[in-house]
């Protein structure tokens, strides 16, 4: 992050009827978070001051409006209590999760399952989240996938979620080949001395059914159009999964 940062002391939130207030535990950043403080986007509109961080997890301290430990909805997932190790995603507006207390809207909230650490869990919900979908809307079983930026926030889950789906042959443009070796990517083309549009193995017959672009540079689309394996996606459609239900399917994921 090259942009400036001021610490200030900050009272502690009070949850609002569909808000948990919740101490901290983890808290990850993503590009999103770097284009607001920069001022690329326009999603903390005018309201300052901007609290950074939105993916966040922590414990419940306090469960906002009345009937403390219900949820309007009947479905025991999205019940929470005080004590209770959740993980939410990015609101509309960060409301602080680089501070030691935040609230977090019960609709974008999950619980932590037992074998995750709060850090690790703070690294999943809106890049889990977003490469949940993508895999889930956007590829078909036996699909050749070649995902460009594979090693960032999006990426390292979308490799893990393209191979559970069942892809028949992941490539990642990375400088990281361990880390996605690691996650059972079968070859890494390394962006600094290797162009993936050129790579012998994938032309012609052998070229892939679906390209996802993480890094987004107007010269991949050109090439994905030249060597006609663009596809209009889009928004993708489908439903949205839930939170619970990536960060469940996160923790049973075996890449191979
Ligand atoms: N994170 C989220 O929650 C989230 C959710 C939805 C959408 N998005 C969007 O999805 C995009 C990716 O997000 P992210 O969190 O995965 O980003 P990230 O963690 O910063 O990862 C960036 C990736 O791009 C690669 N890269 C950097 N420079 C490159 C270059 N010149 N050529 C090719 N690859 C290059 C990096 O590879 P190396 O590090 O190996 O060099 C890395 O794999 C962003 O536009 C973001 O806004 C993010």
């Amino acid at each position: 992050i090259d942009v400036m940062i001021g610490l200030s002391i900050w009272p502690r939130p009070d949850p609002a009827k569909d808000e948990l207030l919740i101490r901290v535990g983890g808290c990850s950043l993503a590009p999103g978070d770097t284009r607001n403080l920069r001022g690329d986007c326009d999603i903390m509109g005018p309201t300052t001051p901007y609290l950074v961080g939105g993916d966040l997890s922590g414990v419940v301290v306090k469960v906002g409006g009345e009937g403390a430990s219900s949820s309007s909805s009947s479905s025991p997932s999205s019940t929470f209590k005080p004590g209770d190790r959740v993980c939410a995603m990015f609101d509309f507006r960060p409301k602080g999760g680089l501070a030691e207390y935040a609230t977090i809207k019960r609709a974008n909230t999950s619980h932590v399952p037992e074998n995750l650490s709060l850090l690790e869990a703070a690294a999943l919900p809106s890049s889990a989240l977003a490469a949940m979908r993508c895999a889930e809307t956007q590829m078909r079983k036996g699909d050749r996938v070649l995902v460009l930026g594979a090693s960032g926030g999006v990426g390292t889950h979308l490799v893990q979620f393209l191979r559970k789906f069942g892809s028949s042959h992941i490539a990642g443009t990375s400088s990281d080949a361990k880390l996605l070796h690691g996650l059972g990517v079968d070859r890494v083309i390394d962006y600094r001395c290797d162009d993936w549009s050129e790579v012998k193995e994938y032309q012609g017959e052998n070229r892939f059914d679906l390209i996802i672009d993480l890094v987004g540079s107007y010269e991949s689309w050109r090439k994905a159009k030249s060597l006609k394996v663009l596809k209009v996606a889009g928004e993708g459609g489908g439903t949205r999964p839930s939170l619970e239900t990536t960060v469940t399917c996160k923790c049973t994921a075996t890449p191979t």
